[in-house]
């Protein structure tokens, strides 16, 4: 009797566990074992059957496989272990990102619903909870929050007080003394802890920002960005929206890449916005909101609206333009194109997609769950921290009460 395994998703999820797979099958008397399909397989699965198959000969059992000793794995040999807290319409993409990913394993999903608990535990094979305390007291190395905006200070001060890594959503948090609050805890507490800011994993602004640090668009002068939605959003989608609004929901992924592209800060915002159609439908937050952004040598405007008419093509109404005193860059996150403009124009080709083949997820926005869990498991160094949630958080409070103040606002440095 020979045997056939599948070294990684979704029969494996770690060295350890191959080990002990190839382990059961040669005691319950497998002549050969065989593994479907290397080909497949993420490389680090090669080490993995090596290392069960030596294991498995004789060697100690308990050594980590090569890959695994230069990050520093745990005595198990496991990749670390994460749980998520929040399973609604975006929750769900972390649970699935981190299910989807070789480099750590999936170990307790959570939501106050419980039956959206344990309906994702049962797709994805996985405990599930509805008490955030059970999170905190579980053996997962790092918590993944995707909980409404406005719910992201409590939830995440458990995880960290707990001695847990976070990953949290965007905005880190909406107000300036709570996300001032979670940095100061993340800082004392030495966790990783990171926000998402999905944009930098984005192909179009990853070239954006390669193209300007190499100088071919010369120094940005200006720029104009757009990410709006639907009416559909306030209204259908999120029950929470009148606790949260545009700005705290859209314009940190705007702010932050912009900040991110020209490497610069911003000095003082100056904002318009109007309310009236969404408290009109009992929906009490800006309908719609232009901030003229200063950094330090250009300039941005922001623009970020709920009420993009519900029968618009797509629920994301976005648009980015930058200028730099050389050349133009324009993309159109509808599509995700990029348009260059120089001494001519050009459309260069960027990756996008859902899933490959083999069944893994390819689209850029699960890139930062697999960023958090390698900066758990050591290969890689963490960026979109606290402190870069907490001057994201600086400028929307600033925008917020440029809104308020009619008046230009400056930004402390
Ligand atoms: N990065 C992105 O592209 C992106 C896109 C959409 C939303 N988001 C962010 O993700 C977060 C969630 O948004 P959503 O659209 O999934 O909202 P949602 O309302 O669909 O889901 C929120 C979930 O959190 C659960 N929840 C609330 N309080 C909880 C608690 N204390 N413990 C456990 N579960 C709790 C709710 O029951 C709900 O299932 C927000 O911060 C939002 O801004 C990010």
């Amino acid at each position: 009797m020979g045997a056939v395994l599948r070294p990684g998703h979704p029969d494996c999820q770690s060295a350890a566990t191959l080990r002990e797979n190839v382990r059961s099958v040669r005691l319950a008397g497998a002549q050969s074992v065989h593994f479907y399909h290397y080909g497949l397989y993420r490389e680090r699965s090669l080490d993995w059957v090596r290392d069960a198959l030596t294991g498995s000969a004789g060697a100690d059992p308990g050594r980590p496989s090569g890959r695994e000793s230069e990050r520093g794995d745990n005595a198990m040999g496991a990749v670390p272990k994460i749980a998520v807290i929040g399973l609604g319409i975006w929750g769900k993409n972390h649970a699935l990102a981190y299910a989807d990913y070789d480099g750590c394993e999936l170990a307790l999903v959570c939501d106050a619903d419980p039956e959206r608990a344990r309906a994702t535990g049962g797709d994805l094979g996985v405990e599930w909870t509805s008490d955030i305390a059970e999170v905190a007291a579980c053996q997962a190395d790092g918590v993944s929050i995707a909980t409404p905006d406005h719910l992201h200070t409590a939830v995440t001060m458990q995880m960290l007080e707990a001695g847990k890594n976070v990953f949290l959503e965007k905005p880190l948090a909406t107000s300036l003394p709570e996300a001032e609050q979670l940095a100061a805890a993340a800082a004392k507490s030495g966790r990783i802890a990171l926000v998402d800011f999905q944009n930098r994993w984005n192909p179009a602004f990853m070239n954006i920002k390669e193209s300007v640090a190499e100088g071919q668009l010369g120094a940005p002068v200006m720029g104009y960005v757009r990410l709006s939605d639907s009416i559909a959003v306030a209204e259908s989608w999120l029950s929470w929206a009148g606790k949260s609004g545009p700005e705290w929901f859209l314009f940190p992924d705007t702010i932050d890449i912009i900040r991110w592209i020209v490497g610069q800060e911003p000095v003082s915002v100056y904002a318009l916005g109007r309310c009236g159609i969404l408290s009109g439908r009992g929906i009490d937050c800006w309908d719609a909101i232009q901030a003229l952004v200063q950094f330090e040598s250009c300039f941005f405007t922001f623009e970020t609206s709920w009420v993009a008419p519900a029968g618009s093509p797509s629920v994301v109404d976005s648009r980015f333009c930058l200028y730099g005193d050389s050349g133009k860059v324009d993309c159109d996150w509808a599509y995700n194109g990029l348009t260059f403009v120089r001494d001519r124009v050009e459309y260069p080709w960027i990756p996008i997609g859902t899933r490959d083949r083999y069944g893994h997820l390819t689209h850029f926005v699960y890139e930062p769950m697999r960023h958090f869990a390698d900066c758990l498991a050591g290969t890689a160094v963490p960026e979109t921290s606290f402190d870069d949630g907490l001057r994201n958080v600086a400028v929307i409070d600033a925008i917020r009460r440029s809104l308020l103040e009619k008046r230009p606002i400056e930004l402390t440095p």
